[in-house]
């Protein structure tokens, strides 16, 4: 198939021929069962969230990059916001304010059964973390793997990796070319680094996003900031293609 007629070479022929529709990105410093009671329901197309999965990943970083530091690996100060996953209010929040949802870390909550997992794949094997990671989605369609390793995902965000659980810009890219529609507004209600944020700027999709750590809302900030003002300055291709 010509590229230039995927949904994907749509948006990229529009984007680079400065056609883009400009999306609003809004990424506040708040609790997100602050922010939803705000919004009236089914404000927003679509939930795309990664909400903590209540397994102390932010702990077991921590430990890690302290007996591991010798070998080069990141030392992430410890924060406890992984040590509960959000409550059922939480969810009735997040499916009253939107039509459709994907949920990281879909296997740790307890969601009703649904066809269409999507997952990351992270290719490279027997690392002592998960090989892949799972979304739950409200949609009724396939399942579908998007490849992407471990390697990429560290090479791609060496000079802005800001938070411990941080996901590929591309992942959130994916997610959003199969999934969104052109003028689709988007909520995430656990931005954390911010990668859907800099993904949502890319293809010109409306984003209300929260992070409720200062310290990493304003990390999140700066790279958002950096991010989509080298965009300006070179062509999205030059950045991100490799
Ligand atoms: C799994 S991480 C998100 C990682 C993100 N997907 C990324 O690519 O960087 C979850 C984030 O949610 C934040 N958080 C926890 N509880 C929150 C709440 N009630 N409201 C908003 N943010 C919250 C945590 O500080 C943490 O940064």
């Amino acid at each position: 198939m010509n590229a230039g007629n995927t949904k994907e070479g749509r948006l990229t022929k529009q984007r680079n021929a400065g056609k883009r529709i400009k999306g609003m990105v809004e990424l506040l410093n708040i609790d997100c069962m602050e922010i939803m009671p705000r919004y009236s329901d089914n404000h927003f197309d679509l939930a795309i969230v990664d909400p903590p999965y209540g397994i102390n990943i932010s702990q077991d970083l921590h430990k890690r990059g302290i007996s591991c530091s010798k070998n080069g690996y990141r030392r992430w100060d410890f924060k406890a916001w992984d040590s509960c996953p959000p409550n059922d209010k939480y969810f009735d929040e997040l499916f009253r304010v939107s039509k459709n949802q994907i949920i990281w870390g879909g296997n740790y909550f307890d969601l009703p059964p649904t066809r269409c997992y999507l997952v990351w794949n992270k290719v490279q094997r027997k690392f002592s973390f998960a090989d892949g990671e799972l979304a739950w989605t409200s949609f009724d369609k396939s399942l579908r793997i998007f490849d992407y390793s471990r390697g990429s995902a560290l090479n791609n965000s060496k000079l802005d990796k800001i938070h411990p659980t941080q996901k590929p810009i591309k992942l959130y890219e994916w997610l959003l070319i199969n999934n969104a529609k052109t003028g689709d507004k988007i909520l995430d209600t656990h931005l954390g680094s911010g990668s859907i944020a800099i993904a949502c700027h890319n293809y010109g999709f409306d984003l209300v996003g929260c992070e409720i750590d200062k310290e990493y809302y304003d990390k999140m900030m700066i790279r958002y900031n950096n991010r989509i003002a080298q965009q300006d300055l070179f062509t999205y291709d030059d950045i991100y293609r490799n």
